[in-house]
């Protein structure tokens, strides 16, 4: 199956960073918010990063000028009606999650593709929720998008070896290294990730030592390229707590338990960089 169109529901911090990338391999691309407000909030996050791209010298004023003229939105998910395949980059809910996959059965073409871009949560839930189960996969893109080389291609009972191998031709032509994971709490990555962000928020916690000191521990002493409380700031801490409670909730393993601080935190709307502040001050 040749994929010409591709269709990206939610603009946030990875819709926007997927629809750029898929624009900027060639591809018709449309994305859906919720309202007007963020879907405009979407595409000038898109339209940024595509001058951030050609100020680093990544893409001509040419190509960023082709790759926005590919990218259109909507807030009507029935304009997917011609899309090739779909990823659902929206909130991490389970239950809305479902429902998106149940409705993006109805308004996409038999042959589309649906995939979702979950960090946690189960990808054969998603393919239940719809009449083509074999062509239902998960496509994980890492944030940001735009500069990250990975995605972990997430293979339900269910997914078709058509389903996944047109899945991940089109993850390798998006320039990205594929790796295969089982449909598990988390895959590979955030198996690893979460219990470690979570860890250094106990620390916190616990007073062993200040958040910048933590930070520059991990940065200098593990050369990582953020700490790992600059990288929740960057993941959302919203985002990483629905992880964790979906991780909790699936394992009931104490890892993934989210610390009381993280938790008050987000109840008090410090997300992190997109909100202005989390464990720092962007603002
Ligand atoms: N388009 C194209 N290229 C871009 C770009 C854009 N919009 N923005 C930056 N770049 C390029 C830069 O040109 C640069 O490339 P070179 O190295 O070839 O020069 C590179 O990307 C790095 O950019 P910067 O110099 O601006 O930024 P930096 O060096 O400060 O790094 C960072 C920023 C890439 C975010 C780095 O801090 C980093 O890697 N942080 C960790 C990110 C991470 O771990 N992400 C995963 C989160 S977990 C997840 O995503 C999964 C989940 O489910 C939660
Ligand atoms: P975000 O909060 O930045 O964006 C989510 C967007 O989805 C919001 O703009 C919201 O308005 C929109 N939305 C909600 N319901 C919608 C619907 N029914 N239709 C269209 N849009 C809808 O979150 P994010 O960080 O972009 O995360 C999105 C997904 O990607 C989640 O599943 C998350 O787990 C996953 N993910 C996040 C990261 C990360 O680092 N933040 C990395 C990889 C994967």
């Amino acid at each position: 199956m040749k994929i010409k169109r591709v269709g990206v529901v939610g603009c946030g911090l990875m819709g926007s960073g997927i629809a750029e990338v898929c624009a900027r391999a060639g591809y018709s691309v449309l994305v859906r918010e919720v309202d007007d407000q963020f879907l405009e909030r979407g595409l000038s996050r898109i339209k940024k990063s595509l001058d951030k791209g050609v100020a680093r010298g990544k893409l001509s004023p040419s190509e960023r000028d082709a790759a926005q003229s590919r990218i259109s939105g909507t807030t009507e998910l029935g304009d997917f009606s011609d899309a090739d395949l779909v990823v659902e980059a929206i909130v991490e809910n389970l239950e809305q999650k479902k429902e998106t996959f149940a409705m993006l059965d109805r308004v996409t073409p038999a042959h589309a593709i649906l995939a979702s871009n979950t960090s946690s949560l189960s990808v054969t839930d998603m393919a239940a929720a719809t009449e083509r189960p074999d062509q239902v996969l998960g496509i994980h893109f890492f944030n940001p998008v735009p500069v990250m080389p990975l995605i972990e291609m997430v293979r339900t009972f269910l997914t078709s070896d058509a389903t996944y191998q047109t899945a991940r031709a089109f993850g390798e032509g998006l320039g990205k290294q594929v790796v295969v994971t089982k449909d598990r709490p988390g895959f590979i990555v955030n198996a690893l990730l979460v219990p470690y962000i979570l860890d250094a928020v106990r620390m916190v916690e616990a007073g062993v030592a200040t958040k910048e000191d933590i930070d520059a521990a991990v940065k200098l002493g593990l050369n990582h390229p953020m700490g790992p409380l600059t990288l929740l700031d960057f993941v959302g801490l919203d985002t990483t707590l629905f992880i964790a409670d979906a991780m909790y909730e699936e394992l009931k393993d104490p890892r993934y338990a989210a610390p009381p601080l993280l938790r008050r935190m987000v109840v008090a709307g410090y997300m992190g960089r997109k909100s202005g502040r989390g464990f720092y001050d962007y603002r």
